[in-house]
């Protein structure tokens, strides 16, 4: 394929350069003479294993070669990726100009083009921003509708800085959103060399994707940097921790607990994770991220609680208490904490577990709810069907399909899902009357 590539910085090399190499006649285009210059005369503008000899390579065989004349570049290409900048002043206020210019200069060489051209942006841009920003400024300077008259696609970079050659040819994965099916094919024959397992979703999504993997692997490397900080305090083989931390590949690496939904809970994780900040506090290190969990988590049941109240409504029933599915244990469950602060600003509250026994608690679970929900055998429930027979809001704790059959006669009041997997399809419940976690 004929392709140019905007922007000559850390990931528009490698692309253009690995397009190159992958066979394609590739023109990499930068408003600066000096990385145009480089690339021309076959250096890498960029410190990058691979890069160098590559672009010597692939700009002696005629594939591989630059231009600051966007014109040119756009009106010999019949595919156009955009990999400019897209930096922040610091404070997460992000300058969208290098897209907006760079899609105006490819957008006016696209008024004279009478075929299909498709604009393939690269570059990180918050979720709106595709349509507000980049396709707006190519339709205003060509004239032309995107999916009609041009074909836009949304791919997100994912190659790491130091490993980009490498990333390029072994994807973590592609992500493609793709306004129309002629791009989406363009997209998929050009992959199927290195990915023949595309994920194609919507612009917004494939925009979220990229941020929440980084935050994600900030978030992972901050983890690992406190349990490590902890382990040297203590005088702990920080490496053989590790080691164990990584081998289980069931909870710890793996997509266990990575699954939006309610609050976590019970007799283990609070305990614990405050019994290891309180360690590091008494070791006088500041271990912001594990003291952020349990506050996270408060926040989110926060959330829960205000979308359980925000419809006005006064009686709310309980479908699940224990702090997750299939288990009794009641100990610092989150439905609890929901269920006690609802009583606290008097709301009336039903509730119905069929794991809880109600009068044969015992032993921690009965010493948990003495102390925290004495009023829980005065609101227990023989019956799901009676928990939604009088409330006026019926909330989802634990696992939707447990009472998927019992939701019947829902005229008039509202579900609130607390789980992941729930919709109101799932429920058959009108949307107006259903709001979960899940957008
Ligand atoms: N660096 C990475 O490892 C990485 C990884 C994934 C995603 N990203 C994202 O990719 C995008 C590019 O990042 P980068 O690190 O390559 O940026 P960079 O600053 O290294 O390169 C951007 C290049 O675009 C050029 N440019 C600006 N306006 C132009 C225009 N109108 N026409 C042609 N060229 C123009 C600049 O001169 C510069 O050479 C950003 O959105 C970034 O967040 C970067």
């Amino acid at each position: 394929m004929n392709i140019s590539v905007f922007g000559l910085g850390y990931t528009g090399c490698v692309s253009a350069a690995c397009l190159a190499q992958l066979g394609h006649q590739v023109i990499g285009v930068d408003i600066s003479y000096k990385k145009v210059s480089l690339v021309q005369s076959g250096r890498s503008p960029i410190v990058e294993p691979e890069l160098d000899a590559m672009i010597a390579a692939q700009v002696q065989a005629g594939r591989l070669s630059a231009t600051q004349d966007t014109g040119q570049a756009v009106n010999e290409s019949k595919l156009v990726f955009i990999c400019v900048g897209t930096p922040d002043d610091g404070s997460g206020a992000v300058d969208y100009k290098q897209v907006e210019r760079a899609c105006s200069d490819i957008g006016a060489a696209l008024r004279s083009r009478q075929d299909f051209v498709t604009i393939v942006l690269r570059s990180t841009v918050l979720p709106g921003i595709a349509r507000r920003k980049a396709i707006a400024a190519l339709e205003n300077s060509s004239g032309k509708k995107a999916g009609a008259g041009f074909g836009f696609v949304l791919n997100p970079e994912f190659l790491r800085e130091g490993s980009g050659v490498y990333d390029f040819f072994h994807p973590a994965m592609t992500v493609i959103a793709a306004g129309d099916a002629c791009s989406a094919a363009t997209m998929k024959e050009l992959y199927a060399p290195i990915d023949n397992n595309i994920c194609f979703v919507g612009l917004d999504e494939a925009s979220m994707i990229k941020f929440v993997n980084n935050a994600f692997h900030a978030v992972k490397v901050s983890f690992a940097n406190e349990i490590g900080r902890l382990c040297k305090e203590m005088h702990i083989d920080t490496r053989a921790v590790y080691d164990m931390f990584i081998r289980d590949e069931k909870l710890n690496i793996s997509p266990a607990y990575l699954q939006p939904g309610f609050a976590f809970g019970g007799s283990c994780l609070p305990k614990d994770l405050r019994t290891l900040a309180a360690a590091g506090k008494n070791l006088k290190l500041t271990l912001p991220l594990l003291g952020a969990a349990l506050s996270s988590n408060a926040e989110h049941i926060d959330y829960a609680f205000n979308l359980i109240t925000s419809g006005g409504k006064q009686t709310i029933g309980f479908l699940g208490l224990s702090f997750k599915s299939e288990t009794d244990d009641l100990r610092e469950s989150p439905y609890v904490t929901l269920v006690q602060r609802l009583l606290a600003e008097h709301y009336r509250v039903h509730v119905y577990d069929n794991n809880v026994q109600i009068n044969g608690l015992f032993g921690v679970n009965k010493e948990f709810v003495e102390k925290n929900l004495p009023d829980l055998a005065g609101i227990f429930c023989t019956s799901a069907a009676q928990v939604i027979a009088e409330s006026d809001v019926i909330v989802i704790a634990n696992n939707p399909q447990k009472y998927k059959n019992d939701l019947t006669g829902l005229a008039g009041k509202k579900i609130i899902d607390l789980s992941f997997l729930g919709n109101a399809g799932f429920f058959n419940a009108a949307k107006e009357d259903y709001e979960g976690l899940c957008w």
